[in-house]
C-alpha cells in the first residue's frame, strides 16, 4: 500500500491501459449529465449515459471504454453541491470498486485543496480488504500504483503525505482487528506493537501478568485471569523535544469478550473479536502521531485480557483492587472492559496529562441508543468539545451522550467502593458504564486541577456487519483513528 503513488495535478493524463478516469454523473433539470471535469471526454459526447445504467445516485459505478485502452468510471456523486466529506466518501466507492486498475484518475469538481486531498484519502481507505487467512491467493490492493486527483487547486505535499499516514494507520486498525481471535491474544498483540515500534520512533513498555500483579493492576489481572494466554498492559509513548502538551490515550483489549463465568448467549459472543478495537486504535493513533512528528508528547495505555470463563476466572460477588485502589465487586464478570479501561484510566491520571481520550467497545447499549454509525463520546466539557470538533474536522460521527451524577448511586455495593454493573437493569447502561469510569479518572487529592477526560464508546461503530459503504469496508471500520490524530494536531498548535 505504501507503494500507492499519492497526487493531485490540474494536468490530463494521457490515457492508457491499466487507467480508469472517474467522471462524477449529476442530474439536472435536463436528465443525468457529467460534473464538471477537466479530462478529454469527447468520446463519450452522444452517448444516452441513462441508456449505459448510469445514474446520479451516490454510489453508483458503471464502466464505459475510454481512449487507447483505458476505462472511464461514470460514479453518481448524489448531488452538486459536494463537500470534502462526500469527497472522501465518494474516493472510498472508488477504491472498492476500482482497485483492479494500475492507475485511479479521480476528476471529480473539488473548491480547493482539501476537497482534492480527500478524494485520495477517500480513496486510500476504500481499497481495503483483509485477506489473510483465505487459502486462495487474491490479487492485493498493491496493483494499485497510483491515485491522481485531477484539481487545479495546487496541494502541500505534507497534506497528502498526512492522508497516506492516516490511510496506512486505519488499515492497520482493521487489520489486527479482522484477525481472528486464536491468532491475536494479548501477549501476541503486545508482540505486535514492539515490532512495529522499532521502525516508528515510539517506545514500548509490555508489563506481563507478573509485573501487573506486583504493581496493583488488579482489573486487568483479573479478566485475564480465566484464560490460559495471560493479560498485558502495553505503555507505548511518544515524546518528541518540542512538545509543550501530553495527550493521554487508553484502549479497552479484550482480545476475545466471551462474557467469562456470565457466559454470554451463543450468537452475542459471534463478533466479540471485534473488543480489542479501542486498544488497535491508540496504538496505531500513536504510530500515526510519531510518523507524523507532531509536536505533542503522546503515550498510550493498551489494557489487553481474554475474558474466558474457567475454572481460574473471575466469579460474580469476587472483588478486586484496581490501580488507584479502589476495590471493586464483580457483579457481571460480561462487564470486564471498565474494568481494564479502569487499571488504564488509573495509571494515565497519575501522568496527570492535559488530556485523556479512552476508547472502548464498552457496551451493547451504544449500539442500542445511536447505531451503527455514530460513535458516543462522553466526559468533561472541555475534552468532549475538542473530540467533538476534531471528529467534526475528520468527517466522523460522534454524539455527545450524559454522564448523569445520579446514576452513580446504581452502582453502590454491599462490600466495595463500587460495582461494576446492575444487576436486572439495563437503562442506561451506556451511560451508567461511563459513570463507573469516571470514578478513575484524575487522582485523589488533586482536585484543584480537574482532569480532562472524554470517553468513545466505538460498540456500535468498530465493526460494520452490514455491506460496504463509502470507504467503510464490512467488518472493521478503523472508527475514530483520524479523530485522534486530529486532536492531536490541535493540541500541537
Ligand atoms: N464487549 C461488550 C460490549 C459489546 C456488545 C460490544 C455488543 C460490541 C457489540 C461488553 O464487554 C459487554 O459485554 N457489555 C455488557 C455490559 C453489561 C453486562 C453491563 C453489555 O453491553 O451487555
Ligand atoms: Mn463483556
Ligand atoms: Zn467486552
Amino acid at each position: 500500500m505504501s507503494k500507492t503513488n499519492l497526487s493531485v495535478s490540474p494536468d490530463v493524463r494521457s490515457p492508457k491501459p491499466g487507467q480508469v478516469i472517474v467522471l462524477g454523473v449529476i442530474s439536472t433539470s435536463n436528465g443525468i449529465q457529467l460534473a464538471k471535469h477537466l479530462s478529454d471526454s469527447r468520446s463519450l459526447e452522444g452517448l444516452d449515459l441513462k441508456a449505459l445504467g448510469a445514474t446520479s445516485k451516490a454510489e453508483q459505478l458503471v464502466r464505459v471504454p475510454g481512449i487507447n485502452g483505458s476505462v472511464f468510471a461514470l460514479l453518481g456523486v448524489g448531488s452538486d453541491e459536494l463537500d470534502e466529506d462526500n469527497l472522501r466518501e465518494l474516493g472510498g466507492v472508488v477504491g472498492r470498486s476500482l482497485r483492479g486498475f494500475s492507475e485511479i484518475v479521480l476528476d471529480l469538481p473539488t473548491d480547493d485543496d482539501r476537497d482534492a486531498v480527500a478524494l485520495v484519502e477517500g480513496a486510500l481507505l476504500g481499497l481495503y480488504e483483509y485477506r489473510s487467512v483465505f487459502t486462495k491467493a487474491l490479487p492485493r490492493l498493491d496493483v494499485v500504483e497510483s491515485i491522481i486527483s485531477l484539481s487545479p487547486h495546487p496541494v502541500e505535499p505534507e497534506l497528502l503525505e498526512r492522508s497516506r499516514v492516516l490511510a496506512e494507520a486505519v488499515t492497520r486498525v482493521r487489520d489486527l482487528v479482522n484477525t481472528p481471535p486464536n491468532l491475536l491474544f494479548p501477549a501476541s498483540f503486545a508482540e505486535v506493537a514492539k515490532s512495529q515500534a522499532k521502525s516508528a520512533g515510539i517506545s514500548v513498555t509490555v508489563l506481563t501478568e507478573k509485573e501487573l500483579e506486583a504493581q496493583g493492576f488488579g482489573g486487568i489481572q483479573a479478566v485475564g485471569q480465566g484464560s490460559s494466554r495471560p493479560p498485558r498492559l502495553v505503555k507505548v509513548e511518544y515524546s518528541p523535544k518540542r512538545a509543550t502538551k501530553h495527550l493521554a490515550l487508553v484502549g479497552k483489549g479484550i482480545t476475545f469478550d466471551t462474557g467469562g463465568i456470565s457466559l454470554k448467549p451463543a450468537a452475542s459472543m459471534v463478533g466479540m473479536k471485534y473488543d480489542m478495537t479501542g486498544a488497535a486504535t491508540v496504538f496505531q493513533a500513536i504510530s500515526a502521531i510519531a510518523a507524523l512528528k507532531l509536536p505533542v508528547k503522546v503515550t498510550s495505555f493498551l489494557c489487553l485480557a481474554e475474558n474466558m470463563p474457567s475454572g481460574t476466572a473471575i466469579r460474580p460477588n469476587d472483588v478486586i483492587t484496581t490501580h488507584n485502589g479502589k476495590t471493586v465487586e464483580v457483579l457481571n464478570t460480561d462487564a470486564e472492559g471498565r474494568l481494564v479501561l479502569a487499571d488504564g484510566l488509573s495509571a494515565a491520571s497519575e501522568l496527570e496529562p492535559d488530556l485523556i481520550i479512552d476508547v472502548a467497545t464498552l457496551t451493547g447499549a451504544a449500539r442500542v441508543a445511536l447505531g451503527d454509525r455514530y460513535s458516543a463520546l462522553m466526559g468533561t466539557a472541555d475534552a468532549v468539545s475538542a473530540v467533538e470538533a476534531a471528529a467534526f474536522d475528520s468527517g466522523e460521527l460522534v454524539w455527545h451522550m450524559p454522564l448523569p451524577s445520579e446514576l452513580r448511586a446504581r452502582l453502590d455495593s454491599d462490600v466495595a467502593d463500587i460495582a461494576n454493573a446492575k444487576i436486572g437493569s439495563t437503562a442506561g447502561g451506556m451511560l451508567l458504564a461511563g459513570v463507573f469510569l469516571k470514578e478513575f479518572v484524575g487522582r485523589a487529592g488533586h482536585d484543584a486541577k480537574p482532569q480532562a477526560w472524554a470517553h468513545l464508546d466505538i460498540a456500535g461503530t468498530a465493526n460494520n456487519e452490514s455491506s460496504a459503504y463509502g470507504f467503510t469496508p464490512k467488518g472493521a471500520t478503523g472508527v475514530m483513528l483520524r479523530t485522534l490524530v486530529t486532536v492531536a494536531e490541535e493540541l500541537a498548535r
